[in-house]
């Protein structure tokens, strides 16, 4: 039996790339999900899919993260359809366009940090709410191998990313006393709708949901603080 078996895992970005191949890796464990989204029909046969492979409850909701409404809403309505997160995985992320700093509009600023730094923080607030008195939980944040480097023309979404790398550090701490355990993850290229262009040199989301996953069933007194995973193209250090 899997050791995820009847735990329930909330996963934002789930409709395509990373997040989906994710949710339907853990619905063969038999976890119950919490997926989000903005687009409603991606989400709907994603739900239908991880029913067939073993998940006995699904909920998806597809809504805009910048919205901080949708996601108290989210929150509130996952917990009352599938349950308390047992694991939050934070894996929504985007990055509109590669373009100079001096380039950058502030809506595109803007639009980055809400969705790359702030959505996390509000969602991870709302599920401490049941995590906290639990005294039990896991948070996953996906961050980037762009938090090791300093990327030229990614000036935004790594500065998004950086932060959030920040926040997900001083969670680590402040929740250890609470028995829950927060990881960051740094994934490399993968080839996903993430970028126009396919990469097939780049790792595909499934084998990312395996190493995500590989996270998730840890022995409880083992706790991934970061893991670094990347394709066989990438060489820089
Ligand atoms: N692909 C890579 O090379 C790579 C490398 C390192 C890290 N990452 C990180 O891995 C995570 C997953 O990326 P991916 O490669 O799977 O990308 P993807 O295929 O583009 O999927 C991104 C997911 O995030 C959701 N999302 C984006 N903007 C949103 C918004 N405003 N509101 C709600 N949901 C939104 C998308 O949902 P909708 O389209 O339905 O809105 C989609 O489900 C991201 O955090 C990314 O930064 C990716």
């Amino acid at each position: 039996m899997s050791p995820l078996q009847g735990k329930c895992v909330w996963i934002t970005g789930a409709s395509k790339g990373i997040g989906r191949a994710l949710a339907l890796r853990l619905a063969r464990d038999g976890v119950g999900l919490a997926l989000c989204g903005r687009d409603l029909q991606a989400l709907s046969s994603l739900s239908s899919e991880a029913r067939g492979l073993g998940s006995p409850r699904v909920f998806v909701k597809a809504f805009d993260l910048a919205d901080d409404a949708a996601i108290v809403s989210f929150a509130r309505d996952g917990r009352g359809t599938v349950g308390p997160a047992d694991v939050l995985i934070n894996n929504a992320g985007f990055n509109p366009r590669k373009v100079p700093l001096a380039e950058v509009t502030l809506e595109e600023f803007d639009a980055i940090l809400a969705v790359n730094l702030r959505a996390p923080f509000l969602l991870t607030r709302e599920v401490l709410r049941d995590m906290i008195p639990r005294k039990a939980g896991h948070i996953v944040n996906v961050l980037s191998t762009v938090c090791h480097f300093a990327n030229e023309t990614m000036g935004a979404y790594t500065a998004a990313k950086k932060g959030f790398e920040g926040l997900s550090g001083v969670l680590l701490k402040e929740l250890r006393p609470h028995g829950i355990r927060v990881s960051a993850v740094y994934p490399g290229g993968t080839d996903t709708t993430f970028r126009a262009n396919q990469r097939p040199d780049y790792m595909k989301p499934e084998s990312v949901a395996e190493a995500l996953r590989s996270v998730l069933v840890m022995p409880d007194d083992v706790i991934v603080h970061g893991l670094t995973f990347r394709p066989a193209a990438e060489t820089n250090f």
